[in-house]
């Protein structure tokens, strides 16, 4: 194939294509920005048809719009369907940028001396999703698209994929395929190509802690009334043990115990404690007693506060018992970890903590399954040969700790195996201030692309479809 070469040649107009594309602030938890999630949608609409791309297609929904293309080269092959978000996170806090968010600027880093592309969405995920638009170019250009190719880029994942769902259901027959392709993960490293297998699931709450019906002068009432904002964090403490082992009754019933081998194959990926620390900069790691820290963040649950409030926050003292106290908690779950059955859980065992003299309430935001791939599959297979071409080895399987909820439910609505083919680095900082994404792993996705969509339509072929 000549793929390199016409990377070669392209490679400024990808970079610039991908550039336009971040300049949209496509924010999906915002509503003041509906017009810019329509404006993306019709931007994505518009780079797909240059791709080559025969029908695309903006499909409304009861929240963003889903952007849906094809490319049917023959019925008798296999159709690989792409899985994408043009939605991105909020930027704040905006005044830690280096640059404004939505204004990407290339800047070298330790880690990308060919430059990065800083910009919200650079990696998560409009630039991951976009190697896959210019990987669909480079095939039909150069007259080696092998098999269909379907794509549905939607703009609600950073928001719990509300509509996607609704759009599964209701077109399982427009969206049948063979596999399922996402870039929408990360790789160990530059030198270490891998293939995400397993997602967490995700239980998200909001909890209300109410005690005097009005802030109160903390002089004339401290010490006879409850301080919600004291009890809060009470009860939040004591949702861990000393072990950091969640205390919610139940919790853990379901997870799934991996066995020694398994465990002890997880621990041969590389991985530097050292470097990890450094980079974030934390002092020690922290986490469940009897597991490393790559265990803490895939394989097990985990229960954290995402934000907490309530009281004075302003410049200066101001002496009061504030009525009510909130935190946001999220719950990444492992497999077998019901998202529905650990939110009552929680729900019932925070209730139950509470002392009498507070009001307390539980209320579920979102949630979703985790899920694990096999990795005896034809695409697992295809994948791993794929980064073979391109990197000269084999890819290291790795669970990751980050969700995308959908995943679990193309099986459940199209039957559908997917494979997560990740080009991020954990230090792009996604959802971070200072996003990026490098363009020797932009250009590399886009390489390595071409060479599943061979290996899989051989290996279908073969396998006596
Ligand atoms: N792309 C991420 C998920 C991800 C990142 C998985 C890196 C593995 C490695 C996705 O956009 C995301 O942020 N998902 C959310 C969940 C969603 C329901 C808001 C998450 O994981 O917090
Ligand atoms: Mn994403
Ligand atoms: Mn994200």
């Amino acid at each position: 194939m000549n793929i390199k070469n016409y990377i070669e040649k392209h490679q400024q107009r990808f970079i610039d294509e991908l550039v336009e594309l971040l300049k949209i602030p496509s924010i999906s938890a915002d509503p003041n920005f509906k017009k810019e999630l329509l404006m993306t949608a019709d931007a994505v609409k518009i780079n797909l048809e240059a791709a080559g791309c025969d029908k695309v297609e903006i499909c409304e929904t009861p929240g963003h719009p889903i952007v849906y293309g094809e490319k049917i080269i023959d019925e008798s092959l296999p159709t690989v369907l792409v899985y994408g978000h043009y939605d991105v996170q909020p930027p704040d806090p905006l005044e830690l940028w280096n640059s404004p968010p939505f204004d990407p600027v290339i800047e070298k880093t330790e880690i990308h001396p060919e430059g990065a592309i800083f910009a919200r969405g650079a990696c998560d995920d409009k630039g991951q999703m976009y190697m896959h638009v210019k990987a669909l170019e480079i095939m039909i250009q150069n007259d080696q698209l092998p098999c269909n190719v379907k794509f549905m880029i939607e703009g609600e994942e950073e928001v719990g994929s509300v509509s996607l769902e609704w759009f599964l259901e209701h077109n399982q027959e427009k969206l049948a395929n063979d596999v399922i392709l996402i870039s929408d993960t990360g790789m160990i490293s530059k030198e270490v190509p891998s293939i995400t297998t397993g997602l967490r699931g995700l239980s998200y709450v909001e909890v209300e802690v109410e005690s005097p019906n009005r802030d109160l002068h903390s002089g004339l009432y401290g010490g006879a009334v409850a301080n919600p904002i004291n009890i809060l964090s009470k009860m939040i403490a004591s949702l861990h043990n000393d072990n950091n082992h969640i205390t919610i009754p139940g919790f853990y019933d379901k997870v799934e115990v991996l066995s020694e081998l398994e465990r002890e194959k997880m621990a041969e990926a590389p991985f530097d404690l050292e470097d990890y620390k450094n980079h974030i900069g934390i002092t020690d790691v922290h986490g469940e007693k009897g597991y490393s820290t790559n265990e803490r963040n895939s394989i097990r649950p985990t229960l954290d506060v995402n934000g907490i409030w309530g009281g004075y926050i302003g410049e200066g003292a101001k002496t009061v018992i504030p009525s009510k106290a909130f935190a946001k908690i999220s719950m990444r779950l492992v497999p077998n970890q019901d998202w529905r059955e650990i939110t009552d859980l929680f729900k019932t065992h925070f209730e139950s903590i509470a002392p009498k003299s507070v009001k307390v309430k539980v209320k579920p935001h979102h949630g979703g399954q985790g899920y694990v791939t096999p990795i005896d599959s034809i695409e697992y297979k295809a994948a791993d040969l794929a980064f073979h071409d391109v990197f000269g080895k084999a890819a290291v399987p790795q669970r990751s700790g980050g969700s995308i909820p959908i995943v679990s439910l193309f099986e459940k609505y199209l039957q559908s195996k997917t494979v997560l083919m990740g080009f991020g680095l954990n230090s792009d900082a996604i959802h971070s201030p200072n996003e990026h994404f490098g363009i020797w792993n932009y250009l590399k996705g886009i390489e390595t692309i071409p060479y599943f969509y061979k290996h899989f339509t051989k290996l279908y072929l073969e396998t006596n479809h």
